[in-house]
């Protein structure tokens, strides 16, 4: 019985069969004969991860009843632009551990991360162009320069600490809800829906994905390491402002806006200084704040299904789209 399993696992569980294929496309894709390469890819493919993304595609395409075989290549191809930006991301961010492992600029250092997600990057860009189809190819190549930009605009406001809601939410927007609604869109795409339908799904996703993002972002100051996979207090230490500064910068005294304002003004930040902001966050409940701006984004996400006739597909991205803000990796 399935019974037990939350929305996201049931989901996992159903499409098991395509989601594996998807994993052996992308290893198939990456072979290389420069060995280096070969280990990296391993690496990347050992240590797995959620799979979301390429999940998303099977779904959308899924809520269709698709018959054929393009969603797994197109699969890939956003599970392979969301690990290059990761590759990328984890060196700007001085990440050492992810999914429960070392990182792969930890293990092998910055320069062959860096190079190792051009690689992946440009495999995506040849697969796309196999799919062949230009609608998709549009998409999924302004999604990668949108993600870029996202990642852009979050390093302009490094240590900011008194930055609005509103850039936040357009950072995230770019660099993470762009990939999740196009991995919804494309599954509207390969089964030739209308404009409006594309757009239910594609708002889905960014909705989803928002939310996905604000409560990563929760988790950075809440979780259990290990359950994460990633070290905990990183945005703090890094300089990242993110939804939980925000909201406590705005709530905070006088004087408790002058510890922060230190705290940003410093070239590092250390864990007794982390440890002061998270007396803050619990004094002022900003956890749950921030829960409740995640819970608004999954109600966007879930309304924006409803033109789509009930089907378990639907009704599962539903149920995920709540189960999202209260995920524990
Ligand atoms: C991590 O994404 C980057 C964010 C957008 C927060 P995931 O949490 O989906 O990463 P993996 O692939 O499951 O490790
Ligand atoms: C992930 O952002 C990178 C992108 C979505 C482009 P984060 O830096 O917040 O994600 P983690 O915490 O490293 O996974
Ligand atoms: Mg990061
Ligand atoms: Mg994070």
């Amino acid at each position: 019985s399935k019974t037990n399993l939350n929305p996201f696992e049931e989901i996992k569980s159903t499409y098991a069969e395509q989601l594996k294929k998807v994993d052996s496309h992308i290893k198939l894709k990456l072979s290389s004969h420069v060995e280096l390469v070969g280990e990296m890819a391993t690496h990347l493919m050992k240590t797995g991860g959620k799979r979301l993304r390429p999940l998303l595609t099977i779904c959308s395409s899924e809520i269709f009843n698709y018959k054929g075989d393009r969603h797994i290549n197109l699969a890939a191809c956003v599970e392979l632009i969301h690990n290059a930006t990761l590759l990328h991301d984890d060196v700007i961010d001085n990440s050492l551990s992810r999914r429960g492992f070392k990182t792969t600029n930890a293990i092998w250092g910055n320069k062959s991360s860096i190079l190792a997600g051009d690689y992946l990057l440009s495999r995506c860009f040849e697969m796309m162009v196999d799919d062949g189809s230009e609608e998709i190819l549009k998409i999924l190549s302004s999604v990668s320069s949108e993600i870029a930009q996202g990642e852009i605009l979050q390093l302009q406001f490094e240590k900011q600490v008194d930055m609005v809601e509103k850039n936040y939410l357009d950072i995230i927007s770019a660099k993470t809800a762009s990939l999740f609604g196009a991995s919804m869109r494309v599954g509207g795409c390969i089964n030739n829906r209308s404009k409006k339908e594309k757009e239910a799904l594609e708002s889905f996703g960014r909705n989803l994905g928002i939310c996905f993002q604000i409560t990563d972002d929760i988790l950075d100051y809440s979780a259990k390491e290990k359950v994460f996979g990633k070290k905990i207090g990183n945005d703090f230490l890094e300089g990242k402002i993110t939804l939980p500064i925000i909201l406590l910068f705005q709530k905070s005294n006088k004087i408790e806006r002058q510890m922060i304002n230190k705290f940003f003004s410093q070239d590092m930040r250390n864990q007794n200084d982390f440890n002061k902001t998270l007396d803050l966050i619990d004094k002022y409940k900003i956890i749950e704040i921030c829960k409740k701006r995640a819970d608004y984004f999954s109600n966007v996400a879930a309304d924006s299904l409803s033109i789509f006739e009930k089907n378990f597909t639907v009704e599962k991205l539903q149920e995920l789209s709540f189960y999202i803000v209260n995920r524990l990796n």
